[in-house]
């Protein structure tokens, strides 16, 4: 069947694996990618499908109402899948506004511009909002967020998240809209801005730099392969009931301490230096303001429900995403030194 979508926050992270794997797998799709290519926006993600035919870029901001609204109607989409967002929590501390600004406006823009496009004629539509497991707050030492679990967050990042998800429920319990809102834990892989810890201690380490550590590292997070996060994503779109909620985790408990000492030894490795010496880099420093002790999530609906499951070891997907940043310097380059940014010009200004 043939469908139109809009992706928002293509570019990013997650996002360009979500981008990729619906352009390649739905060739008979049109996938609109719309993103307004902050410093977490980079399109050299998407080279290698940014020549296919199904596949379009639109620049713009999802907090400019009538740029979406008018966005919606030219396109018409079936169906959004919106992972545009300011994501990462140290900055939702020294800057709270611009998470407001994209995470909560910016939604509240989409969904404006899904109700108007769709004219409250829901057949066949879906409003597809990717979250967070930060929404849930914190957990002790036992026990999982499921989709159950009372809101409770802490960071303006995940107060802005839990926003949002409220909205969207809100618009499908009020307007009827087919919504759907999946929340899922840490995510790893290639192609993360390295100011989250796993691409920024990988770099560190090859250039001989501290990892700060905050407080005594004793924090937990589930990790997931970003791949695994797409695929279940893809599950969600095509299978999942609208107005229900998908936790989505790796079933992959680490405390912060443990997995940078993983990291460093496989940087040992990879970099012929003898074992521990990555680890002298190790800085503990003050702990982050409103630091979530752990996070773990239930993923049994999804499971059950849907059949998913995480298809990758954790052993594999970190030296995979290790390799992954190793082997491609040029991409690291570009993103520390910002010339990626000079991508879209090159690519894309004679369009
Ligand atoms: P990211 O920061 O790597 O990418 C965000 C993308 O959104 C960028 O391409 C950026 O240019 C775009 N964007 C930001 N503001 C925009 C705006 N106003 N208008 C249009 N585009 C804008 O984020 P990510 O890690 O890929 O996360 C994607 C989504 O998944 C977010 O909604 C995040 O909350 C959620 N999520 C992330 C994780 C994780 O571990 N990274 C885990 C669970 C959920
Ligand atoms: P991060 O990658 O920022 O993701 P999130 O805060 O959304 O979980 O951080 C993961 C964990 O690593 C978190 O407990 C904070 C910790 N951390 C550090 O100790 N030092 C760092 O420099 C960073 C970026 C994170």
């Amino acid at each position: 069947m043939k469908k139109t979508l809009i992706i928002t926050g293509g570019a990013g992270f997650i996002g360009s694996h979500v981008v990729r794997l619906f352009v390649k797998k739905y060739p008979q799709y049109r996938v609109v990618n719309l993103d307004k290519l902050t410093y977490a926006g980079n399109l050299e993600n998407l080279r290698d499908i940014e020549k296919l035919p199904n596949y379009e870029f639109l620049k713009g901001d999802i907090v400019d109402g009538e740029f979406i609204l008018d966005t919606f109607r030219k396109i018409q989409p079936d169906g959004i899948i919106h992972l545009a967002a300011e994501s990462h929590v140290d900055r939702s501390i020294s800057n709270p506004m611009d998470f407001i600004m994209t995470n909560i406006v910016g939604t509240v823009n989409l969904l404006n511009a899904a109700r108007d496009c769709w004219k409250d004629n829901f057949s066949d539509k879906l409003f597809f909002h990717i979250s967070t497991d930060e929404v849930y707050g914190s957990l002790g030492s036992t026990g999982h967020f499921t989709e159950e679990t009372a809101y409770d967050p802490h960071s303006p990042y995940s107060a802005s998240k839990a926003g949002s998800d409220h909205l969207v429920r809100a618009y499908h319990d009020t307007f009827g809209l087919p919504a759907v809102i999946t929340n899922c834990s840490n995510n790893y892989g290639p192609n993360q801005f390295p100011e989250k810890l796993i691409p920024l201690f990988i770099n560190n380490i090859k250039n001989n730099k501290p990892l700060p550590v905050y407080g005594e590292g004793i924090n937990v997070r589930d990790w997931l392969f970003v791949e695994d996060h797409a695929a279940a994503i893809d599950l969600v779109f095509h299978k999942g009931k609208p107005g229900e909620t998908y936790n989505i985790g790796g079933n992959n408990e680490w405390k912060n301490i443990d997995l940078i000492r993983k990291i460093c030894g496989i940087m040992d490795n990879r970099l012929n230096r003898n074992p521990g010496t990555s680890e002298k880099l190790i800085t503990f420093i003050k702990d982050r303001a409103g630091h979530d002790l752990r996070y773990a999530i239930d993923s049994s609906k999804i499971k059950n429900e849907l059949g998913w499951a995480p298809s990758l070891m954790f052993e594999e997907g970190i030296e995979k995403t290790i390799d992954w940043y190793l082997n491609n310097q040029e991409w690291l380059n570009h993103v520390l030194s910002g010339d990626y940014e000079k991508y879209y010009e090159k690519q894309y200004s004679n369009r």
